[in-house]
């Protein structure tokens, strides 16, 4: 089992790349199924999720290469249409191949996805929609089937903007003979670059990054290259290291048009900030200056996915701030862990009142991706070490995420403990 031990109260300095987006990639790496062709995706980030996808790929016969940060995949021979358990199991996110697979195969079996660290993932949106664009679906013993010889296209409209729904239908819906339109769509940057790479692919989608999302389906796709978008919540992440260390740094391979909500915040936190075209500058204030209130929200609104490492970085301002978590409930888990390093948080509900204290180090355990990466950005502005276990759930979305700080300066070490033999240093 591997963990972090982070030295505290050290300045971070310098510069560093964040890496391509982990949730453009994954429904991307579903999209290239529907080429039936070579599509070859850049700046693709080694994580575990990645990972996962790949071996999703090669199940369904597609041939993949991972070299540097380039992956090719060749889906010219993939045929299968059943996805393994451990496979879905292992990703909850892998719900995407449903309608890719589906509507390229003519028919898919998987697994529902169930729930994951931050609770219970419903998809009734996913199958509603599907449902309403003809696909036949049945769910037994835990397991979905998918037919897609009656599917057509059709006028969606959904009951809350899913990320996930509306990546299923769009990759649902491109073959599709006809017009299929999504009203309230989600309009997530990874959205607009899953939809990029489709009309690369020779797919006809109008309204991309809109609430209204209109498809008209093309007998043929073909492969395309593409390069996957910036990491807004690794950004998100390295911004609030720079907060809780009081640090200036710099951010390269940023989107200011993506970050709009999270700089905001920060900025209101006291922290100056500014782009040049594809890079930042974030210098943090002497004292953190706290936020009367930050609601998560679907995009361009505060992501969930940054509400965790903002918390952390708010956990050491002067004064009280106030999150509401309208997403994902579950990302409060961290609340305990963050009081085991003196935090004050009272959490009532959807509702966390944060009261900013000094932070000490102390013995953590990461149980979601984005707390993971929280409990490591409050470790690095406490006072004394911190040691972190469970960092696996932080691989699946930051690749090398001890090198990414200690390129900055910071004190982070990842060690693996060796059965039978006490700790390694790597
Ligand atoms: C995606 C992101 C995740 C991010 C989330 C919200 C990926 C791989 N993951 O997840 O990092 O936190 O968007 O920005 O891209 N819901 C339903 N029924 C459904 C689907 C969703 O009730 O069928 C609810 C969920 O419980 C949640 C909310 O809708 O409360 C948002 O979920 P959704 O936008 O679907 O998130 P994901 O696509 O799962």
């Amino acid at each position: 089992m591997e963990k972090y031990i982070v030295g505290g109260g050290k300045k971070l300095e310098g510069m560093v790349r964040v890496h391509g987006a982990k949730n453009a990639v994954l429904p991307i790496l579903a999209a290239t199924v529907l080429s039936g062709d070579v599509c070859r995706i850049y700046d693709c980030p080694r994580l575990s999720d990645v990972s996962h996808t790949i071996k999703i790929l090669e199940t369904l016969g597609c041939r993949v290469l991972f070299s540097g940060s380039t992956l090719t995949v060749d889906a010219t021979s993939a045929d299968k249409w059943e996805i393994p358990e451990e496979l879905m199991r292992e990703m909850r996110s892998s719900i995407i191949f449903l309608g890719a697979v589906a509507s390229k195969m003519g028919k898919a079996r998987l697994c529902a996805p169930g729930g994951c660290e931050l609770g219970n993932r419903p998809i009734d949106l996913h199958m509603k929609a599907l449902r309403e664009l003809g696909m036949t679906l049945s769910e037994e013993n835990g397991f979905i089937e998918a037919r897609a010889d009656k599917m057509h296209s059709g006028d969606i409209h959904l009951s809350f903007p899913s990320v996930g729904a509306t990546e299923n239908i769009i990759l649902s819906a491109v073959g599709l003979k006809g017009e299929t339109t999504i009203s309230n769509a989600a309009r997530e940057p990874e959205i607009v670059d899953l939809c990029e790479f489709l009309i690369k692919m020779g797919a006809d989608i109008e309204g991309v990054g809109t609430e209204f999302i209109r498809i008209k389906g093309v007998a043929h796709l073909h492969g395309a290259e593409h390069r996957i978008i910036p990491d807004r919540i690794v950004a998100s992440t390295l911004m609030c290291a720079a907060m809780t260390t009081g640090s200036e740094i710099e951010l390269l391979n940023v989107r200011s048009s993506h970050l709009g909500a999270v700089v905001s915040v920060l900025r209101e936190s006291g922290a100056k900030i500014e782009f040049f075209k594809d890079k930042m500058y974030i210098r943090a204030p002497q004292k953190i200056l706290p936020v009367d209130i930050i609601k998560t929200q679907v995009y361009p609104g505060f992501p969930t996915d940054s509400q965790s490492v903002v918390m952390a970085a708010l956990c050491k301002s002067e004064g009280t701030s106030v999150i509401v978590e309208n997403l994902f409930e579950n990302r409060f888990k961290i609340i305990p862990e963050l009081a085991k390093m003196n935090a004050d948080i009272i959490q009532d509900g959807r509702v966390a009142v944060i009261k900013g204290n000094k932070l000490c180090g102390a013995h953590l355990r990461a149980m979601d991706l984005r707390g993971g990466a929280a409990l490591v950005i409050a470790a690095l502005g406490a006072e004394g070490e911190s040691v972190i276990e469970g960092i696996k759930y932080i691989e699946r979305g930051y690749e090398d995420f001890d090198k990414m700080i200690t390129t900055l300066g910071g004190d982070i070490i990842k060690h693996k403990e060796a059965i039978g033999c006490g700790f390694k240093r790597e």
